[in-house]
């Protein structure tokens, strides 16, 4: 008889929430939207985050931000993210990110983006760790949901202060610590550090969440040997493929990897995504947005550039849909054949 599998990790207490399996989506601006998450959460992961939302736009309330912040009924635990460097609109930003729901608030403090470093915010903040410690202080005081925070390793190879940066946070109330493994001066160039992940792992006795460059189970269970981590944060290998969260949780479960999905249900996927879009945003803005997810379906798959380039030509909703469902169930008719050929030669 088989053994019981154990989990390779057991997942953690955040509050009041079990995030089991410790699997999150990473934040990840203009992607994770509602609609996106929502077809993240069918594969059964532990967290995930609303893309990162800058406390003075909080302050402006646009429609636009609004809409960032809104969440599904049974879409918890979530984070918002938040970010900025004034401690008076990111205490605001983190009230108005409980009143809208959040299980928690997420600090952005590994945002490499010239326009938000300009401003001493996301990733700049690492280079003024009183300021860190300052910002972290108030929101922490300010909100009665845990607050988390997320980071890189430092600014640049000569200032990494991983270890710094989490003994602050969590001497400062952060109850869980996010580290994506590459400096900001990387960008997101060269290979993400998980022995730096290991270091604020070391450092501290919060949950560590380690990020950067997990493509598949063994990838995630490579960053765990290495760093130590507790939980692990995925981001640009989900684009177009949220199966891999599906994948990432089985190794973590210590359960076989599943199966490849069909091409029917690459398809439901693809067309529910597309109806959440269209739902969430309206048909015009979703007719945009179509046009960076749909092609992202179809990495790995075969006539994908073709696809790609064809599909960026198509501009009506209606045509769009009729476009991916032809190609995304094309396959059907080659695997069909393929059963073919199989028949003949048995
Ligand atoms: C297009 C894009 C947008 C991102 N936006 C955010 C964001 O809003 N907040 C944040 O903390 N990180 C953001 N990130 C960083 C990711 O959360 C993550 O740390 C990074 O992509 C490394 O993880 P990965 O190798 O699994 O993608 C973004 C990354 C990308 C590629």
């Amino acid at each position: 008889m088989s053994q019981p599998t154990q989990p390779i990790l057991p997942g953690f207490k955040l509050g009041k929430f079990d995030i089991n399996p410790p699997i999150a989506l990473a934040p990840m601006a203009g992607i994770t939207d509602l609609p996106f998450r929502r077809i993240c959460r069918r594969f059964g992961i532990g967290l995930t985050v609303t893309e990162m939302i800058a406390s003075r736009a909080v302050e402006y309330g646009s429609e636009r931000t609004e809409r960032m912040a809104e969440l599904d009924k049974d879409e918890s635990p979530v984070s918002i993210q938040i970010a900025g460097s004034d401690s008076k609109y990111v205490v605001d930003a983190a009230k108005w990110a409980v009143d809208h729901g959040a299980d928690f608030v997420d600090i952005n403090m590994g945002c490499p983006v010239k326009k938000v470093v300009k401003q001493v915010a996301g990733s700049a903040m690492l280079r003024d760790e009183p300021l860190v410690a300052r910002v972290i202080d108030a929101v922490v005081k300010a909100v009665d949901v845990p607050v988390t925070l997320k980071i890189r390793t430092g600014w640049d190879s000569e200032s990494k202060n991983v270890q710094n940066i989490a003994r602050i946070a969590e001497d400062n109330g952060i109850q869980m610590l996010t580290v994506h493994g590459r400096t900001r001066a990387q960008m997101f160039n060269g290979k993400a550090s998980w022995q730096d992940i290991g270091l604020a792992k070391d450092a501290v006795s919060i949950p560590v969440i380690g990020n950067g460059d997990i493509i598949d189970g063994a990838s995630a269970l490579d960053m765990i040997k290495q760093s130590g981590c507790d939980g692990v944060m995925i981001g640009r290998a989900v684009q177009g493929n949220p199966w891999l969260l599906g994948e990432v949780r089985a190794a973590i479960m210590g359960l076989p990897k599943p199966e490849t999905p069909s091409v029917e249900e690459v398809w439901e996927v693809v067309h529910e995504h597309m109806l959440h879009l269209a739902d969430f945003h309206g048909v015009k803005r979703a007719s945009k947005l179509v046009r960076k997810h749909v092609p992202w379906y179809s990495k790995r798959r075969r006539g994908s550039a073709e696809f790609r380039a064809s599909f960026q030509k198509v501009f009506v909703w209606e045509a769009q849909i009729e476009a991916a469902k032809a190609y995304f169930l094309s396959d059907i008719h080659e695997q069909d054949a393929d059963d073919k050929v199989l028949d003949i030669a048995v």
